[in-house]
């Protein structure tokens, strides 16, 4: 056996340890699964909690390996996959939170997912930029599109209408998206206004042009006494109907959720407070009688999942209609990598995306400076 045909992964041994690079079995595919030969990986709040509590580790499944975002070439097929290849260059989502198996963590030279996951990415756009998608945009979209959701429209290609629309915003609805700097706040505002929304988003001061780049017509910050009574006076000054409000970001007071309520109470329109609490996993706020609340788990809808990963996403990445955003902080290079990765990860990040590339190289490189840490990470 070559090098090249071992695998290595960061393993857990149990909650709170740091990622050992061991050796793994490289996957195997079963029917509907694919096998995908990593080259970057991204980091997501939900990998720091797990990694330090062990939230979500089956009993007695330590050693363990975790990872969501994957991105890479296609090593090897299940019979019964269709549209890929081997040598297809694709992003993926690790499944190991629901098959409950450590080959589906991303946090490997090679891992396992379903088919369903997998979205094949353009020549020209980089592995490790295309990283910083899988799971918040499956997020974003669950959370805003799906039937037990928001059920809001969904995004459409080469929309030159919503375009052109974008000028004229007396034939759209309102979309609030709170918390527009995180990766999932940046997938929801790009796909709403695919969608054909008009969209508005909370954020720090100086995230607000990455917030405007994603397509927000206006930016307010939430840090600001006031901010509720500014983004609905900015809405009713346009005599605009609210379609709802995501929170994208729940902050640990829950105070993003209250203020999402209070707008979309305030506001003229569908009386909807779409959150990322994980659905089945966490209770969900109770904001009154009239507003509605949902959460969301990815995407759990099968038309939903299809469109987005198989037809959408891979076509909009294409046109340029979807970007990586936000642009990925690289943290280094090599699983070496993940545990510095994953502590910065767990102090929280501003308007950003920690990715690991080059999984394969043995040496780690200089890593990121010092970054903000006002952000306490959550699920
Ligand atoms: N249910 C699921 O299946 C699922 C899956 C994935 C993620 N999630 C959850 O979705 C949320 C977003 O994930 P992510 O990866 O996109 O997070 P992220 O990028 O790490 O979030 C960081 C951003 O949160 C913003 N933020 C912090 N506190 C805020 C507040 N009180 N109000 C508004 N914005 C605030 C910060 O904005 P500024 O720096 O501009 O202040 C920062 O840019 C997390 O809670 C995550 O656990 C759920």
């Amino acid at each position: 056996m070559t090098s090249e045909e071992t695998n290595q992964a960061c393993w857990l041994d149990g909650a709170g340890q740091p990622f050992t690079i061991r050796g793994a079995a490289i996957p195997t595919a079963a029917d509907n699964e694919v096998v995908i030969r990593t080259h970057a990986v991204a980091m997501n709040p939900v990998d720091a909690i797990r990694q330090k509590i062990g939230m979500a580790i089956p009993e007695g499944g330590y050693p363990w390996v975790i990872g969501a975002d994957g991105a890479g070439v296609v090593h090897a097929l299940g019979s019964h996959v269709k549209g890929l290849q081997v040598g297809d260059r694709v992003i993926a989502m690790g499944d190991e939170f629901g098959t409950h198996q450590p080959s589906h963590g991303s946090f490997q030279r090679y891992f396992c997912t379903s088919a369903r996951y997998i979205g094949k990415i353009p020549n020209d756009i980089k592995l490790a930029d295309a990283v910083v998608l899988p799971l918040c945009l499956s997020t974003a979209a669950g959370a805003l599109f799906e039937k037990e959701g928001m059920g809001l429209s969904w995004p459409r290609l080469s929309d030159a209408d919503a375009h052109g629309k974008q000028k004229d915003l007396h034939n759209r609805d309102v979309v609030v998206v709170w918390g527009g700097s995180s990766v999932v706040g940046l997938c929801a505002i790009q796909m709403l206004v695919l969608a054909g929304y008009c969209v508005i988003a909370t954020a720090s001061k100086h995230n607000h042009d990455l917030v405007r780049g994603a397509g927000a017509q206006a930016v307010f910050d939430y840090k600001e006494d006031g901010c509720v009574e500014e983004v609905c006076n900015w809405v009713e000054e346009r005599h605009l109907s609210c379609a709802g409000v995501l929170a994208s970001v729940i902050d640990q007071t829950g105070r993003s959720v209250e203020q999402c309520g209070q707008v979309a109470k305030r506001l003229q329109g569908r009386k909807f407070v779409g959150t990322t609490l994980a659905r089945g996993l966490m209770p969900l706020p109770d904001l009154g009688e009239e507003i509605k609340t949902s959460a969301c788990l990815g995407i759990v809808q099968d038309d939903l999942l299809e469109y987005i990963w198989k037809e959408w996403m891979p076509q909009a990445l294409e046109k340029g209609e979807l970007k990586c955003l936000p642009r990925p902080e690289i943290v280094g290079r090599g699983l070496v990598s993940v545990n510095e990765a994953c502590e910065i990860m767990g102090k929280g990040v501003s308007g950003s995306k920690l990715v690991v590339t080059d999984i394969r190289a043995t040496k780690a490189i200089e890593c990121s400076t010092a970054r903000a840490a006002n952000v306490v990470p959550r699920l």
